[in-house]
């Protein structure tokens, strides 16, 4: 296990903000009405002038303040409020915050609502949970106006996650060998962009599907490694992977298909993988908990706790795929994180 202690794992401090859904709901409405961005102006302000700024009435204001002053959002200073200095530290992570809260909000109700169903009958569960509504991958194929709103909706979530997740693998892996990466469900394109900006050697294409590289066009155009990373629209069914990549990657991608497809999907990356080349998987491993209650932040990620996989389901099916030299390192995140590395 790599214990993970440095810079990378900094982001995390976002989670403690959202860790209670009272605290959190608190959170995104200071967020909404610019209560927050108020006090990042000032360094600190008297109530009147907060709710004045937010158009809140005084009570409102008042018990808006007591519920982020418990959830150490901000301090009472004699007749003043400011931010503490945590919660200003975590505001650099503000967009992955922001993510964050507004992804519980949406699939919250799935578990307060659907927990018993999630347990006793997960095919309803399915059918009925607003998770895999805003999913839909049906949504991905065909260019239309309401397909690129309900795709750009949880492309936020997984591109935010990525681009803070990304660092880890980084440095648990040397990518300076490659020279072409396939990105296999390399949504936004943000993982490719993370390690093309730390490799000007390496070139990048991302495979997804049609509605999502589009939009991951955009995502990537004005960056400068754009011109390092192409988006290539995956073909219905099981064709063929691109070809002539030294580098296939799957991050958080493969816990979304049943054994049968994760296994496809491992074969033909053998299949289209240069000789010599590497494979990654970088996911999560499966939801535990421990003696910890469940954070309310990790709902969205929890009610997926079905899909997750142990290591030794990759190492596997890697090695019948025809792989070699599979190795796995564990990384601890807002939840235990496998790399599994091997080469054709
Ligand atoms: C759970 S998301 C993970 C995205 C990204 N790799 C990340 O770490 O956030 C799974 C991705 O697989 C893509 N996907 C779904 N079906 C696919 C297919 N048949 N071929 C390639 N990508 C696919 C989805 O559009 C989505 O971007």
């Amino acid at each position: 296990m790599n214990p993970g202690r440095g810079a990378e794992r900094d982001y995390l401090c976002v989670d403690q903000y959202i860790a209670d859904a009272v605290g959190a709901r608190a959170l995104s409405t200071a967020f909404e009405i610019g209560f927050i961005d108020d006090l990042v102006r000032h360094t600190s302000r008297s109530l009147p002038a907060l709710a004045e700024t937010a158009r809140l009435d005084r009570r409102g204001a008042m018990l808006l303040a007591d519920l982020l002053g418990a959830a150490r959002v901000l301090d009472f200073v004699g007749d003043l409020v400011q931010l503490t200095p945590d919660f200003r530290r975590a505001l650099q992570f503000r967009d992955l915050m922001e993510a964050k809260l507004d992804f519980a909000a949406t699939v919250a109700p799935d578990f307060f609502d659907l927990f018993t169903t999630l347990l006793t009958d997960p095919p309803a569960f399915f059918r009925q949970a607003k998770l895999f509504d805003l999913f839909s991958y049906d949504r991905c194929i065909d260019s239309t106006p309401e397909n690129r709103a309900s795709t750009v909706r949880w492309m936020r979530f997984t591109t935010s996650l990525t681009k803070y997740e990304s660092a880890a693998c980084l440095l648990n892996h040397d990518f300076s060998v490659y020279r072409r990466m396939l990105d296999v469900g390399g949504n936004s394109g943000e993982f490719a962009l993370r390690v093309c900006r730390e490799h000007p050697g390496l070139r990048a294409t991302v495979y997804d599907l049609p509605v999502v590289c589009e939009i991951g066009e955009k995502h990537v155009a004005e960056e400068p490694e754009a011109g390092r990373i192409s988006f290539e629209r995956a073909a219905p069914g099981n064709g063929r992977l691109p070809e002539n990549h030294d580098l296939i990657t799957f991050k958080s991608m493969l816990h979304d298909w049943p054994d049968e497809q994760m296994r496809s999907f491992l074969q033909r990356a053998y299949d289209a993988l240069l000789p010599g080349g590497s494979l990654i998987i970088f996911e999560r491993s499966v939801v535990d908990t421990g003696e910890r209650q469940l954070a309310y932040g990790q709902i969205p990620i929890a009610l997926f706790f079905r899909s997750y996989r142990v290591p030794g389901d990759y190492t596997t099916a890697l090695r019948q795929a025809g792989f070699t030299q599979i190795a796995c390192t564990k990384i601890d995140l807002d939840m235990p994180f496998m790399l599994v590395t091997a080469t054709k």
